[in-house]
């Protein structure tokens, strides 16, 4: 596989970019320091963050396709590259929840950390012009954006992870407040995860002192950011 060529650049997102190679079936994703906040509104640099978020999410992908779950992982090929699967990913932020944080916190009026009885999903649409909005079910069906068949695979596979992550986590002291996720369509049609699994993705708790070990440090001017990030993954590898 590390014999897959590295050709010219097809996307670039806030923290990655993609790269076509020269088979069809493959893509290199490029992993960036750069961090965005706010939908773009506040940038800046996390040194190191993207070796570890390559690192990190490409253990995650391991981990879960050890588990029955289907990734576009398929090999590290340095610090920042790893070579994927060719996905189209569907344009949604698949978001699941355990513990309320964040924009669930602010639109619902609940205390960030406040415990939710059971597993939240909740969708947005990739949409940078519109600032993600929400989306429901019927609104995706109806648009085009994924079929009924599609999203049952997408809503399992989002369970999934959640059961997954949140066991592993729980075994490193961290508690998985909640995270988002993508899903990508092979050219069978088959809905895998693709994207990243990471601080900037995720957000994790210390168990004991609840402590902001994710992007979160970063998003609100917390301080000790790439230390947080150095945690995290320092706690995986010791696993
Ligand atoms: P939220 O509470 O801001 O909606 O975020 C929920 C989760 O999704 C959190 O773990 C951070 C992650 N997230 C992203 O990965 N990308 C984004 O653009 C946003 C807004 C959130």
């Amino acid at each position: 596989m590390s014999s897959v060529k590295k050709l010219e650049q097809v996307y670039e997102g806030k923290a990655k970019k993609v790269f076509k190679t020269d088979s069809p079936d493959y893509y290199i994703v490029e992993y960036k320091d750069d961090a965005t906040a706010f939908n773009g509104l506040k940038h800046g640099t996390i040194s190191g963050k993207g070796v570890i978020n390559n690192k990190m999410s490409n253990a995650m992908f391991a981990l879960l396709e050890k588990n029955g779950v289907k990734t576009h992982f398929v090999e590290q090929l340095s610090d920042r590259e790893t070579v994927v699967k060719a996905v189209k990913i569907v344009p949604l932020e698949i978001i699941i929840r355990n513990v309320a944080a964040g924009s669930f916190s602010k639109r619902y009026g609940v205390e960030e950390g406040t415990a939710l009885k059971c597993p939240t999903l909740e969708f947005s649409l990739k949409n940078d012009e519109l600032n993600d909005p929400l989306i429901n079910d019927s609104h995706i069906i109806a648009l085009g954006v994924a079929t009924e068949k599609e999203l049952d695979s997408i809503k399992k596979l989002a369970y999934k992870v959640n059961d997954v992550l949140k066991e592993f986590f729980a075994g490193i002291g961290v508690k998985l407040i909640d995270f988002k996720i993508e899903a990508g369509r092979l050219s069978n049609g088959e809905i895998i995860l693709a994207d990243e699994i990471s601080p900037d993705t995720c957000r994790f708790w210390d168990a004991k002192t609840n402590e902001k070990l994710d992007k979160d440090r970063f998003r609100r001017d917390l301080g000790g950011v790439e230390e947080a990030y150095q945690e995290i993954f320092k706690r995986i590898n010791s696993k």
